[in-house]
């Protein structure tokens, strides 16, 4: 295939000369000539580990050329490939300057362009800047998206120092469009990678990267205040983080990363508890551990704004216990969110087939007593009439099966669900807590 690639930095020489490398024949383009001139010289713009030996074949093949001329790489190319710089503005906003002059740029060449053109955004860009990239071109142009181009997002995931590499090998080539032959020539272009192409919605493909890095960015200042804590206790943090990697169930895993409702029990908020006041009492400042639990209290005032927008007071919640499949009431967020709930003079009423107030012992018993003294009036064993009663159902146990009661739940006002039951989706009065 005939590719031109705009932006010959990082992500921009790499996928030159790894696509080359793959068969197609690839035209660069930049505004510096420098860049330009390096690459008709089979020389790479960047330092990378095997990069110039790619770049330098790729050239002496005839598979690579590069210019400042963005009518000549339109017209010689059935898809641009978009890899220029989207740096921080000194506000700390996403500077789309070079994208949006980019796509001025293709706009204008495909005025004179006859066939399809496809626009790949491989740069790292905010949901939103495919459709307004969409929006450049066709002003420019003069011609239609879905007709004449379209754009397409496909981030790029490669690391620096380990960039061939990873651009050969991605866990995931992630290709957000709406024009279902494009999508599929796109994927074509990365048949040749070890890794499964997923094509999704264009705002998600947009979103990924932003979450992949600020999730490593995560996993690095966690690893380190860990680290900080182990180093006081004079207890070596890398056997520590070792051993939490040797856990592929719960630790480096998909446990645990459905958005949803707060965290509870009794073992999270206390052990995280216990690990912040050791590193304050050890006089270290651990603003990732310390930040957990607040994020954790936000998820259940957010929660309780959804049940006050509604502007209802009779409520019917399904599901008190921690999680489902235990009577465990302990820190259940799910009493926080019974006990604001109460203390706003609401009507509550409760359904949890797993909690009967006779069988409840100890720790569990003393918690619930002191939280929620009145449980007893709170409690139903009959969910058709709790639901019928409410204008308002909270739903907080995955394992509630909504099949008897959807004519009954689509007259509520509101259909609030925290743990994300598939089948309740469809109900007019949906919402879900975050998504
Ligand atoms: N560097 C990385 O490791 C990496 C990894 C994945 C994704 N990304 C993302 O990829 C994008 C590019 O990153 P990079 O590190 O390759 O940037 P870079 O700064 O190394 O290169 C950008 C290039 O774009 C050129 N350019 C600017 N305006 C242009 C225009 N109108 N027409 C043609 N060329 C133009 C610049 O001259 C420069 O050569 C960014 O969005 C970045 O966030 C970077």
């Amino acid at each position: 295939m005939n590719i031109s690639i705009f932006g010959l930095g990082y992500v921009g020489c790499v996928s030159l000369g790894c696509l080359a490398q793959n068969g197609h024949h690839i035209t660069g383009v930049d505004v510096n000539k420098f860049k330009v001139g390096l690459i008709n010289k089979g020389q790479p713009t960047i330092l990378e580990k095997d990069i110039d030996q790619i770049i330098h074949k790729a050239h002496k093949e005839g598979k690579i050329n590069a210019t400042t001329c963005v009518d000549e790489a339109i017209n010689n190319t059935e898809i641009s490939i978009i890899c220029v710089g989207t740096p921080s503005s000194p506000q700390g906003h996403l500077d789309l300057s070079y994208i949006y002059r980019t796509a001025e740029g293709i706009g204008q060449a495909l005025r004179e362009k006859d066939s399809f053109h496809i626009v790949v955004i491989r740069s790292t860009v905010l949901p939103g800047t495919n459709h307004k990239v969409g929006e450049i071109i066709a002003e420019n142009s003069q011609k239609i998206r879905g007709k004449d181009f379209t754009v397409i997002s496909n981030p790029e995931f490669l690391r620096e120092g380990s960039a061939v590499k990873d651009y050969y090998h991605p866990a995931v080539t992630v290709i957000g469009g709406d024009h279902k032959e494009a999508l599929e020539k796109v994927a074509s272009i990365y048949e040749q990678l070890d890794a499964p192409v997923e094509i999704t919605d264009i705002k998600i493909a947009e979103l990924i990267k932003y979450v992949n890095n600020s999730f490593h960015a995560l996993k690095i200042t966690f690893a380190n205040e860990v680290g900080n804590i182990c180093k006081a206790l004079n207890i070596d943090s890398h056997k520590v983080m070792s051993l939490f990697c040797m856990d592929k169930h719960l630790n480096i895993s998909s446990t645990y990363f459905k958005p949803g409702y707060a965290y509870g029990g009794s073992c999270l908020p206390k052990d995280l508890k216990g690990l912040v006041t050791l590193g304050h009492d050890n006089y270290l400042t651990t603003p990732v551990l310390s930040s957990i639990s607040p994020s954790n209290e936000n998820q259940k005032k957010r929660a309780y704004t959804i049940v006050e927008n509604s502007g209802k007071k009779n409520v019917c919640m399904i599901g008190l216990s921690f999680k489902e499949g235990t009577d465990d009431l302990r820190y259940s967020p799910s009493v926080d969110l019974s006990e604001t709930l109460i203390g706003k003079g609401y009507h509550l009423t409760i359904f949890d087939k797993n909690v009967q107030l006779s069988k409840l012992i100890g720790a569990n018993e003393a918690y619930i007593n002191d939280k929620l003294p009145h449980l007893s009036e709170l409690l139903s064993n009959d969910l058709g009439q709790a639901i019928n009663d409410a204008d308002v159902i909270i739903v907080n146990h995955k394992n509630f099966d909504p099949t008897p009661y959807i004519s009954l739940l689509e007259k509520k006002t509101k259909v609030i669900d925290l743990v994300r039951v598939d089948q309740l989706k469809e109900l007019p009065n949906y919402e879900g807590l975050c998504w």
